[in-house]
């Protein structure tokens, strides 16, 4: 029996149509909710595989929710993000979710996987021969250590104010993440795809990028298509590659490179103040990187 279907204690005869018409709709070999596509999987993490305290009001936590698939907001080469909703049947408990599932199973290699790896490797010897090797486990594993990377990272920036979504929870290679867009499923756009209050915006990422630089850190694959913009809020996604710049043999470059991939863009748009070089030189400052 599913955890969440109810018992009842009844003697043996007396079941009355109620009971008739419950037993039909909920078979015992069907372990499914009644409706939607999964239970929740709130309760499939550990409280470490969950997002920060305290949960936000918003988020859904109740066991008898249930997820429903709503369609595929992107399909990546090493992830896909489907758009999902958890509520609670019957109630107006109800809130939409981001699912980043990492592919373990294709024949592809991560663009991210080489340099970033370094320095990253496990204790067990049998995974760094599998990682090597590229064999099926090799890739599970692999798909699965950028997830805990990428929910590692959302849950750090979180706790430091930084603009990210929510880091609802981890389940194996796929992370649960605030849904940024409207109520109705409409995903934020991509800064890419955004003209207004390019001044305001610059102005945030730059206090956000100032923010990561002081804790060390570079996202490491920051462009205009890894920053949604909701509401006039600037939100940063796609961090599992980000970047220890102190203790990377190659930190610094990866700062210099966020820092011209994001002004370079701002500057071509006409914002006066965004210029790669003084971006990157302010970043390696707050860094400690540059005496
Ligand atoms: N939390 C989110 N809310 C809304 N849309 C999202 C969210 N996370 C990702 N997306 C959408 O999915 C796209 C791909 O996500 P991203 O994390 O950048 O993965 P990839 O590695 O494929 O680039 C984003 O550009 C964005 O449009
Ligand atoms: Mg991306």
């Amino acid at each position: 029996m599913p955890k969440h279907s109810q018992h009842r204690t009844r003697g043996k005869y007396a079941l009355d149509a109620d009971d008739l018409e419950w037993l039909e709709s909920t078979p015992e070999t069907d372990d499914g909710p009644p409706e939607g596509d999964r239970w929740s999987t709130w309760d499939q993490s550990t409280p470490t595989e969950k997002g920060p305290k305290p949960y936000p009001d918003w988020l859904v936590t109740e066991l008898a929710a249930v997820d429903t698939e709503h369609g595929v907001l992107k399909t990546g080469k090493e992830a896909d993000v489907h758009l999902i909703s958890r509520g609670v049947p019957g109630t107006d408990r109800v809130c939409l979710l981001a699912a980043k599932r990492y592919r373990s199973s294709e024949h592809r290699l991560f663009h991210r996987d080489s340099g970033y790896l370094e320095g990253r490797r496990t204790r067990e010897s049998r995974m760094n021969r599998a990682m090597a090797n590229r064999t099926a486990f090799g890739k599970q594993v692999i798909a699965a250590q950028w997830a805990v990377a990428e929910f590692g990272a959302l849950c750090r920036l979180w706790e430091l104010g930084v603009p990210v979504p929510y880091p609802v929870q981890i389940v194996e290679t796929e992370i649960l993440q605030e849904f940024i867009g409207t109520r109705d499923g409409y995903a934020a756009p991509r800064l890419a795809q955004v003209s207004d209050d390019l001044d305001g915006l610059w102005e945030q990422l730059v206090a956000a990028m100032v923010t990561l630089a002081r804790e060390g850190l570079a996202h490491g694959d920051l462009s205009p298509y890894n920053l949604l913009v909701h509401d006039g809020r600037l939100v940063i996604i796609d961090l599992p590659q980000i970047v220890d710049v102190i203790a990377h043999p190659t930190g610094p470059s990866f700062l210099d490179r966020d820092a011209h991939n994001v002004a370079t863009w701002f500057a071509a748009k006409g914002v006066p103040t965004a210029d790669p070089d003084s971006l990157a030189a302010l970043l390696r400052k707050e860094a400690g990187l540059s005496l």
